[in-house]
């Protein structure tokens, strides 16, 4: 990575503000934190400071309040979080900036962490105003960035704030930089690329920005009926996006022209609805009923997959593979999830419910690695460059 790391500088006794994506899942009552990955991920960084005696000031969002104070958003419950695995206090302050906030960045000695309220309870933060971003930066002395799963946003804690302040990357940020971009410029072949949930439109530049350099593109999960409709298969009352089939006969031309073997589902579960109580059949491709829509991988499909996925020395996986928040419909998405876990290549996943799925089934650990940005994993490979992460000083210009 061509951008200078907390190892770069010198942190000792300084006031360091680090950005963080603590954005967590949350149970219904925002009570219990449902999955830790993300908190978990930052620990390098804050310990590296720890040990190295700075005065640690953690700043994230939590959801999307929209500029107003959400009670249900507020940070402590990630603060206590924190401090039972970090095995240490942390000091959670009610606001994100003004004199109170000062106050308790000066009272930090050597070592202590402070974590400020929700950043996004401020309108001025997703605005990326200066005044806002210049009163943040003046808590501290210097600037790191960790929360590479928020470096696609322009906002004052991940930009702004770095026109005032030394600015530089936390030990997340590298890792997800370096292996995030070891698969764009150098993955091991053969190369899969697996990709589900619901919309084409959020994966396209990702998928045009890889075709020279995957082997095989497996569609799965929602997305795969536009892909369908495109070959004009009947996909019954299956959700797509009218306005990307033509993008979806494009990217189809594009796999043959470039030899990328493309695998869409051969057989499909289908539902009369998406409810708990439905009804539901597995079906070919080439009888999909007209008044049912699809909700899963089929079986054949499921081992047809995992046969490809087996010849892989690389995969990149994002998107679950049917409507997996209802167990029925969860087959697809859990089987792929044993399949890769079980793999010898280097598997993986790019953050959000992928990553979640994967967390909850114990299986996370078996991956190569899970990136923590959902967004902007799919971004990041589909080669715009993150503002977060182009805001921080280059190596060779200090
Ligand atoms: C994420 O969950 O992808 C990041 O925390 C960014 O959140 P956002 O999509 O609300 O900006």
């Amino acid at each position: 990575m061509n951008k200078e790391t907390i190892q770069d500088i010198k942190v000792s006794h300084r006031r360091v503000l680090v950005r963080v994506d603590f954005n967590v899942p949350l149970d219904e009552k925002g009570q219990v934190i449902t999955d830790d990955s993300r908190i978990k991920a930052t620990l390098p960084t804050i310990n590296y400071l720890v040990d190295h005696h700075a005065r640690i000031i953690l700043c994230s969002h939590l959801g999307r309040p929209r500029g107003r104070v959400i009670e249900k958003l507020r940070l402590g419950i990630v603060a206590q979080h924190l401090s039972r695995i970090l095995g240490r206090p942390v000091k959670v302050a009610r606001q994100s900036i003004g004199p109170e906030v000062q106050k308790a960045v000066a009272e930090l000695k050597e070592g202590d962490i402070l974590l400020l309220e929700n950043i996004r309870f401020y309108p001025e933060e997703e605005q990326n105003d200066t005044s806002f971003a210049h009163a943040l930066a003046s808590l501290a002395d210097i600037y790191v960035n960790d929360a590479f799963g928020t470096s696609h946003r322009t906002h004052a804690s991940v930009v702004g704030v770095t026109k005032y302040l030394p600015s530089v990357a936390g030990l997340l940020l590298k890792k997800e930089i370096e292996t995030l971009g070891n698969l764009l410029q150098n993955p091991d072949h053969p190369f899969g690329l697996l990709l589900g949930g619901a919309k084409i439109s959020d994966k396209i530049s990702m998928i045009e920005n890889t075709m020279d350099k995957v082997d095989y593109l497996l569609i799965g999960g929602g997305m795969a009926a536009t892909f369908l409709k495109a070959k004009s298969f009947e996909i019954g009352l299956s959700l797509i996006e009218e306005n990307r089939l033509e993008v979806a006969t494009r990217l189809i031309k594009r796999t043959l022209e470039n030899g990328v073997r493309l695998l869409l589902p051969i057989d499909v579960v289908v539902a009369d609805e998406i409810s708990p109580k439905t009804a539901f059949k597995v079906v070919s491709i080439l009888d999909i009923p007209r008044d049912k829509r699809i909700v899963d991988l089929g079986p054949k499909t499921i081992d047809n997959f995992r046969q490809i996925l087996q010849k892989c020395r690389t995969v990149f996986w994002n998107g679950p593979m049917g409507i997996y928040e209802l167990p029925q419909f969860a087959e697809g998405t859990k089987s792929i999830v044993r399949v890769m876990a079980n793999l010898h290549a280097t598997t993986i996943i790019g953050g959000g419910s992928t990553a979640e799925i994967a967390v909850h089934m114990g299986l996370a650990n078996r991956m190569t690695f899970v990136s923590t940005g959902g967004g902007a994993s799919l971004k990041f490979l589909g080669g715009e460059v993150l503002p977060g992460v182009e805001a921080l000083s280059d190596k060779e210009l200090r």
